[in-house]
């Protein structure tokens, strides 16, 4: 199994994209590495490029959370990103989730300078500088995404439920999976069987060329007929494994 870096270098500055920086963080949120994501999205984006599949990408993420992997991969990545979704069973994770979408777009991102620019002026502390700082300079780079081309809304992936018809069909699918403490799966039934009854409802939501990128412990097994998995690997604790279905593999 590789286990290295091969797009998201170590000279790379990420303390702009700092969870509670500009991006909000929540109590009982899970943080994932920047840099992780964003090794993720440009492995994702090569292997579509090679399938021919030149984006940009539709991004959706079924387990967001608050949407920090989101919003970060949309602030470093927004040049090849055509739109992103993201859906959360937690309406508490929801409402972080739908604040830091926004900011990928120019209002959400200067209502965000507003307010931390009022937190100096109240309580003069370091980290609100700082903040501001880090929101000037992402506000010096971003690629605006208009309004209707991120959307987050709440959906249990596990339920028998179908996705929604509002969630185009996607190209990418980046998600890091329910584990450990802070983020468990919110359904009764047998965890075994929560990433296969997901990855059936998702197939239905996939476009021609897509890939699925699914973050995990060692502990869950991740399989499902209609995938083929066609890399895997582990960065620090996380396994991420690349299913690609089999309408891709038909190709
Ligand atoms: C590891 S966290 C994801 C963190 C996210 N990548 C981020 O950057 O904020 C997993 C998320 O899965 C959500 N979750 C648990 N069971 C779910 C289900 N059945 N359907 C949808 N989301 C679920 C939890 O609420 C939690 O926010």
């Amino acid at each position: 199994m590789k286990s290295k870096y091969q797009f998201a270098g170590t000279k790379e500055n990420y303390e702009d994209y700092s969870s509670g920086r500009v991006v909000y963080g929540a109590a009982g949120a899970t943080n994932f590495p920047v840099r992780l994501s964003s090794e993720v999205f440009q492995q994702c984006a090569h292997y579509l490029k090679t399938k021919g599949n030149v984006g940009p990408y539709k991004l959706y993420d079924p387990f967001c959370g608050v949407a920090y992997s989101l919003t970060v991969i949309g602030f470093l990545h927004g040049a090849e990103i055509e739109s992103i979704s993201g859906s959360d069973s937690d309406s508490r994770m929801l409402e972080f989730a739908q604040k830091n979408l926004s900011l990928l777009t120019t209002t959400g991102l200067s209502k965000r300078i507003e307010e931390l620019k009022r937190f100096v002026q109240e309580y003069n502390k370091d980290s609100h500088k700082e903040a501001l700082e880090s929101a000037y300079r992402l506000q010096s780079k971003i690629r605006s995404f208009q309004t209707g081309r991120i959307q987050s809304f709440q959906f249990n992936a596990v339920s028998d439920e179908e996705f929604p018809e509002s969630l185009p069909r996607v190209d990418m699918v980046i998600t890091d999976l329910p584990y450990g403490e802070l983020a468990q799966w919110e359904v009764s039934g047998t965890e075994e069987s929560y990433v296969e009854r997901f990855l059936e409802k998702l197939r239905r939501r996939l476009g021609l060329i897509s890939v699925t990128a699914i973050i995990h412990d060692k502990k869950q097994p991740i399989s499902h007929s209609g995938y083929k998995a066609v890399r895997s690997f582990a960065l620090g604790k996380r396994r991420i494994v690349l299913l690609e279905s089999e309408r891709n593999s038909a190709r």
